[in-house]
Order: C-alpha cells, then sequence, then structure tokens
C-alpha cells in the first residue's frame, strides 16, 4: 500500500503522515527532508543552493547520516530546499531514492506513506491514495511560528510570512513538479482542524476505499 500526501509548508502533512504510517503500519518518508539536506549540505560546501551547479553536486552525493532533525527544522534549511527545489536536476537525482522507497518492502512493514509537493503527480502517480492537505496562509504561519519558537529558534512573525509566501510561489509556480492537486486526489483542509480531527477524515477517506479485511 503507497499513500502519497502533498500539501504547502505547514499545512499538516508530516503529522498526518506519520499517524496514517503508525496506524497502518507503514515506513515513512519525509521527502522535504531530501531538499532540506540538499540545501543544507549546498550551504557547509560553500556552495548557493539557487546555483544548479552546487546544488546537483550537493544531491548528489548527499548522505542523510550527515543531518541532525535540527539541522534540517530550521527556517534557514526550509528556504534553502525551496531553492534547491526549483531545479530540474535536483530532482531528477532524488527521484530513484523516493521511488525506491515506496516500492521497497521495508522489513515487517505493509508499505510507504511519503509527504513531499509532487508525490501524488509526479514520484508516486500510481499510489493507492493520494490526499492533497491545504490549509489557509495565517494557520500555517501559527503553526510554523510555534513550532519554530519551541525549538528556541528566535523568529519574527512577519519575517516567517514573508518566507512562507515566497516558498509557495516558488513551490507552485515552478515548470518541473510544481504542487499541485492531483486528479484523483482527496482534498483535505485543515485550517478548522485539529490534528486528530485531520487524522480522522483521512483514515476515513482510507477506510472507505478499501475493505479492512484486505489490509
Ligand atoms: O515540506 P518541507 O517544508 O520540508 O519542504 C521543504 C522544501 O522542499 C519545500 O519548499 C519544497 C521542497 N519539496 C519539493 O519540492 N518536493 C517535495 N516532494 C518535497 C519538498
Amino acid at each position: 500500500m503507497i499513500i502519497a500526501i502533498d500539501g504547502p509548508a505547514a499545512s499538516g502533512k508530516g503529522t498526518l503522515a506519520r499517524r496514517l504510517a503508525e496506524s497502518l503500519n507503514l515506513a515513512y518518508l519525509d521527502t522535504g527532508s531530501l531538499y532540506r539536506a540538499t540545501g543544507v549540505a549546498t550551504i557547509r560546501a560553500g556552495g548557493d543552493p539557487a546555483l544548479e551547479a552546487d546544488a546537483v553536486k550537493a544531491a548528489k552525493a548527499l548522505d542523510l547520516a550527515k543531518f541532525t532533525p535540527a539541522d534540517l527544522r530550521s527556517e534557514e534549511a526550509g528556504i534553502a530546499a525551496s531553492k534547491v527545489a526549483f531545479i530540474p536536476a535536483v530532482r531528477a537525482a532524488l527521484l530513484d531514492f523516493q521511488r525506491n522507497f515506496a516500492r521497497s518492502k521495508a522489513s515487517g512493514k505493509a508499505g510507504a506513506v511519503l509527504d513531499g509537493r509532487d508525490i501524488g503527480t509526479v514520484v508516486c502517480p500510481d499510489a493507492d491514495f493520494k490526499i492533497f492537505i491545504e490549509a489557509d496562509l495565517e494557520t500555517r504561519v501559527r503553526r510554523r511560528v510555534k513550532e519554530l519558537r519551541e525549538t528556541g529558534e528566535n523568529i519574527i512573525e512577519a519575517r516567517v510570512r514573508a518566507d512562507m509566501q515566497a516558498r509557495d510561489a516558488r513551490d507552485q509556480d515552478r515548470t518541473v513538479a510544481p504542487l499541485k492537486l492531483a486528479d484523483d486526489a482527496f482534498r483535505l483542509d485543515t485550517s478548522a482542524l485539529t490534528a486528530d480531527e485531520a487524522f480522522a477524515q483521512a483514515r476515513a477517506y482510507i477506510d472507505s476505499k478499501v475493505p479492512k479485511a484486505k489490509r
């Protein structure tokens, strides 16, 4: 079973994906972490995340063991990620890893959940389930500010809003694999939902498509 979850920054993808993975015994890949790691690796090497040669070199040599979760969750890593993600050759370099993860049967798991921007459209167009998760800008800014303050990052809300708008524009307007709704995706707006409610709605969609006996 493959579940594809796509949506903009801070829409609640990660929380939902983790909970679905746990409840359905699936492996989980946060594909944004690959782009974040590529962005951070480019900066560490003294390169520019917006320059194709620098970013592709980092993507091809990517070793996730070199990054802690804190390295990848910072606002700086998110901005660098959206710049490297804009470059088609970087996306191509990261594609096989994502497809292999989706296909490989992790030991004892019944399949995989992947979340990102282009999972249902490009990485796993044949996924059994596709969820397109949304939330309005102010809700996402509020969530991201809370998340960053919890990690101790000293941030200014107006700056987070401006960065998020710039990232939304880069993610949606790029020519290769932009964030967009797959025709067969279930649309879930989490603006007015708690994490529990979003999870319940996603489970209801999945359960309505697959008889429990088959899982
Ligand atoms: O979901 P996130 O905020 O961790 O993603 C970081 C950036 O990576 C985001 O701005 C867009 C990019 N990304 C992408 O282009 N495709 C994906 N499948 C996942 C993330």
